[in-house]
């Protein structure tokens, strides 16, 4: 049974969620699932913005049914070629034959890659490029990288929308409402919103930045994302997040301590040095341990305090290959712009320390604070008083930034 939303009198969502996937791109936990957004604009002309996830296919074409009516369907706008918007594309163009495609040169590419034999009209569209659908002037804006080099944003001048892509979703499915407003998205959804840009987009700060240059001269009045609830208030709070985001800044000062540990020896020396950085007075300290918490919730972590340290026990000569998995996101992630303090262990040849500083050093714009920790098996006495002096190291630097 079709589950439209209005939106406005021509505007319907007509995407759906998916609760039961466990991994987005078969790689991020999504225990609150996704949603994958359609819109239909019917104008003098009608035009569907994207399709769907195979998974939720099947509503999305009755949706799609429903909304239209007895209207044809007129154009697909393809904004990003990625499967879980264009997978239904094929299908789309079989049902809806007369349809006329609306794309990048690299999205009309790889359309012909993904569905050899595809027989559908398209229309390449570049930046700035206008389309009047009736009441509605519909301008493209090139976001290429944002996620894909293929994307494309569309500005509806005539109501201030913004199909955004990628950009501005979020994990977490829907339900209920569809509208940011409506649901307490700070609670409920900015874990995840911060998770989904950092994993999927986070590599990208440049291109985001130049997206959001373009958008800051156009008057949004509501964003119309491909995942998560669409914004209709309080834009410019979600646009700061991007900014500051985009930007590689920390959006919280805080200390995030990271540690790999096999036995537990240098989960001891986190956790005195955790407690030491609290003793003097830095009221926002989280600790991991790399091994239980989920890589794509490091990372995010990572990218949303100030300040890091990371604390590894040696193994087979190199760092704990947990931690050293997580390094090797955060560099994949263009990690950049923080402070960071290093402990290692190893019971007789520690390594981990002059990797992970090899490893961190390559990075930009990253300060080590302090000198690298080495215990022996276990924190003594000694290595106490080095993670208490360190603690005071890095407080002082927290409370300076
Ligand atoms: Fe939601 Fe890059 O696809």
């Amino acid at each position: 049974m079709h589950n439209c939303v209005q939106i406005t009198e021509d505007l319907c969502y007509i995407g759906g969620s998916d609760r039961r996937i466990a991994l987005f791109e078969n790689v991020y936990p999504v225990p609150r699932g996704v949603s994958y957004n359609s819109y239909l604009l019917k104008d003098e002309k009608t035009v569907l913005f994207d399709t769907v996830d195979l998974s939720v296919g099947e509503l999305f074409f009755e949706n799609l049914a429903f909304a239209l009516g007895e209207r044809a369907l007129d154009y697909v706008v393809v904004h990003h070629m990625e499967p879980d918007h264009a997978a239904s594309l094929l299908r789309l163009t079989e049902r809806y034959p007369n349809v006329t495609v609306l794309a990048s040169m690299k999205a009309s590419q790889m359309i012909a890659n993904f569905f050899a034999g595809i027989d559908v009209a398209v229309r390449v569209v570049k930046e700035g490029e206008t389309v009047q659908t009736g009441r509605h002037l519909l301008r493209f804006v090139s976001a290429p990288m944002v996620h894909w080099p293929e994307v494309l944003l569309t500005f509806d001048e005539s109501t201030g929308t913004l199909f955004s892509a990628d950009a501005f979703g979020t994990f977490g499915a829907l339900g209920g409402s569809i509208y940011a407003d409506e649901v307490h998205f700070e609670r409920d959804f900015l874990d995840d919103a911060r998770r989904y840009y950092f994993n999927i987009v986070g590599k990208y700060g440049a291109q985001v930045q130049s997206v959001l240059k373009k958008a800051a001269g156009l008057p949004i009045s509501m964003i119309c994302p491909l995942h998560g609830p669409v914004w209709r208030k309080d834009i410019a709070w979600y646009l700061k997040k991007y900014l500051t985001w985009s930007a590689y800044e920390p959006e919280e000062k805080g200390v995030a301590v990271f540690y790999g540990t096999i036995y537990g020896h240098t989960q001891n020396a986190a956790e005195i040095l955790a407690g030491a950085i609290a003793a003097e007075g830095v009221t926002n300290v989280k600790v991991y341990d790399v091994s239980v918490t989920e890589v794509s919730e490091l990372l995010s972590e990572a990218f949303r305090y100030s300040h890091v340290v990371f604390l590894s026990a040696t193994y087979n000569n190199g760092i704990f290959v947990k931690m050293e998995n997580f390094l090797s996101d955060l560099a994949a992630h263009n990690y950049q712009n923080r402070g960071f303090a290093l402990v290692e262990n190893g019971s007789w040849a520690p390594q981990a320390g002059a990797l992970m500083q090899e490893r961190l050093s390559s990075l930009k714009n990253m300060r080590q604070i302090g000198e690298k920790i080495t215990i022996l098996s276990s924190v003594k006495e000694e290595q106490a008083e080095l993670l208490c002096a360190l603690a005071k190291k890095i407080a002082a630097d927290w409370k300076e930034e």
